[in-house]
């Protein structure tokens, strides 16, 4: 995996039929998804729960291109082998999640994995700002973590001040929550450049009708890359 901060759209199966995975994750691979975002929430975190690691690993046989794994969850180290034999190609952690994430990152990146943090709406930049050589990806939640479909809320001030902390390094800066065409291209002006979008790729579609899943992917590259 070449690191690029092309526009990669990455679809979240948190607004998928939860009994068709699998072919929900054929079909938005088929309709252009760059990397297939898997919620894994705890009921503890946040105020949900969705999947485990076995479900996790399930999915994995599913994925030809780059399963991105975002754990909503507290804690975290003792759960992060069982991501890593899953098979997650991406394990991204919140920083809120306990009081090491410096540990956690290091961990992930031993277990073999490209090692994620996120940041919740009320967490500064600067939480990050000494763990940028850990990380190969920092997420920028633009909602409150726990919900598919839930209103974007501007975090474009957060995502200039990471672009520019981050620098040279080969980092993504990812965004989750509320993405659309309308708004992905104020966080790809900012230096974003993973787009993870749930509802506003899975909807009016199907696995019986997955031409929507395409039409809305690339509807949201194209405002996207519009804005570059
Ligand atoms: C929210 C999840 C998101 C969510 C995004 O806690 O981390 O990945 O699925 O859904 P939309 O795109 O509908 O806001
Ligand atoms: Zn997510």
């Amino acid at each position: 995996m070449t690191f690029s901060r092309a526009i990669k759209i990455a679809p979240s199966i948190l607004s998928a039929d939860f009994a068709d995975f699998g072919r929900e994750i054929q079909a938005i691979e088929a309709e252009g998804a760059d990397w297939v975002h898997v919620d894994v929430m705890d009921g503890h975190f946040v105020p949900n729960i969705t999947f485990g690691p076995p479900a996790v690993a399930a999915f994995r046989k599913h994925v030809k291109t780059v399963m991105d794994v975002h754990i909503m969850i507290a804690p975290v180290d003792p759960y992060i082998d069982a991501f890593a034999k899953a098979g997650a190609d991406f394990l991204t952690a919140h920083v809120e999640a306990g009081p090491h994430t410096h540990r956690t990152l290091q961990a992930i990146r031993g277990a073999g994995m490209k090692a994620g943090v996120a940041l919740n709406p009320g967490t500064p930049a600067e939480a990050v700002e000494h763990l940028l050589d850990l990380a190969d990806l920092v997420c920028v939640m633009t909602v409150n973590p726990g919900f598919g479909g839930q209103k974007f809320i501007d975090m474009t001030a957060k995502v200039r001040k990471l672009r520019a902390m981050i620098g040279d390094r080969p980092v993504h800066i990812e965004i989750d929550g509320g993405v659309d065409p309308v708004t992905a291209p104020l966080v790809a002006a900012a230096g974003a450049d993973v787009l993870v979008a749930g509802s506003a790729v899975f909807k009016g579609g199907s696995v019986a009708n997955p031409s929507a899943y395409g039409a809305n992917i690339r509807a949201i590259r194209a405002a996207a890359e519009g804005a570059l």
